[in-house]
């Protein structure tokens, strides 16, 4: 990277995934915003996360509600500047069949994987435009883009990020802003291991490449589409699912 420091802000940063994410973006020089909500969660990820050497900025917000993170954006924007790449990262689980599932497990859904992804780049954007640079990398499933038993509500989520990706990458291309979408297939999160066992096990028959992803395998990912490097890429989908979906 360049001399600039450039300020990452990853949502769900204390998640599984976000904590990759999150330790891969500071080991390439950015200056990283954990974005977290529940607040004892936050404080033991924190000290885990200097026990392993890295100090993270942490930003509390509740990424389903516009206000709070328009809130958040200007303390980020105060204490470091202007948001130069945002990973919406941030993701729950409602599962359950259709015929079962209640609206309040579709709004949660809905609200903190894919409302969540308008809050976040509405209150990004105009400054990435001022400042004619911008990376947002959308963190979707390979369940939004197949059939997977028990998620509706998560696969609508999942797959409507496709939608603000490819429309918000040509609105914003000739501006120096990429936003690109990364499906990741099953990697061993929490998220993945409240799976039932069983379950769990007949999708990992299902993954050609025989094993679940490591979460530094999609850290991977994301820091090759932040970088300054990639700015030819825009409104792409990269899967990473071990063979799981091709298409
Ligand atoms: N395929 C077909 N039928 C199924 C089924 C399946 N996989 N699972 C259950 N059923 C049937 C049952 O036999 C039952 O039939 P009847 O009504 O005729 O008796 C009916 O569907 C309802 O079954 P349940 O009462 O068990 O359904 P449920 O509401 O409790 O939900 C489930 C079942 C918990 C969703 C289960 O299917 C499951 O765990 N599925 C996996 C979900 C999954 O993969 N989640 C991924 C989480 S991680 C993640 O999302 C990260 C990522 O991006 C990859």
């Amino acid at each position: 990277m360049e001399n600039k420091k450039y300020v990452a802000l990853v949502t769900g940063a204390t998640g599984g995934l976000g904590t990759h994410i999150c330790k891969r973006l500071a080991d390439d020089g950015y200056i990283v915003c954990a974005n977290y909500r529940s607040q004892e969660k936050a404080e033991a990820w924190q000290q885990q996360m200097q026990q392993d050497g890295y100090t993270f900025h942490l930003y509390h917000a509740d990424v389903s509600d516009y206000d709070d993170v328009g809130r958040m954006i200007t303390a980020i924007t105060q204490d470091h500047g202007p948001v130069d790449v945002l990973v919406n990262n941030a993701g729950i689980t409602r599962d359950g069949a259709f015929k079962k599932m209640s609206k309040e497990n579709w709004d949660a859904v809905i609200g903190t994987n894919l409302t969540s992804v308008f809050n976040c780049c509405s209150h990004v954007i105009n400054p990435m435009l001022n400042q004619t640079y911008g990376r947002i990398i959308n963190i979707s499933s390979v369940n939004g883009q197949r059939a997977q038993f028990g998620q509706v509500n998560y696969a609508a989520a999942k797959a409507g990020m496709h939608g603000i990706t490819k429309t918000l990458a040509i609105e914003t291309a000739s501006k120096g802003i990429t936003v690109n979408t990364i499906s990741p297939g099953y990697v061993a999160t929490d998220m993945v291991m409240a799976v039932a066992p069983e379950v769990r096990n007949k999708i990992i028959e299902g993954i050609p490449v025989g094993r679940m992803g490591g979460t530094e395998e999609i850290a991977h990912l994301v820091s090759f589409l932040a970088s300054p490097k990639s700015g030819f890429i825009t409104g792409a989908n990269y899967a990473i699912n071990g063979g799981q979906h091709v298409y």
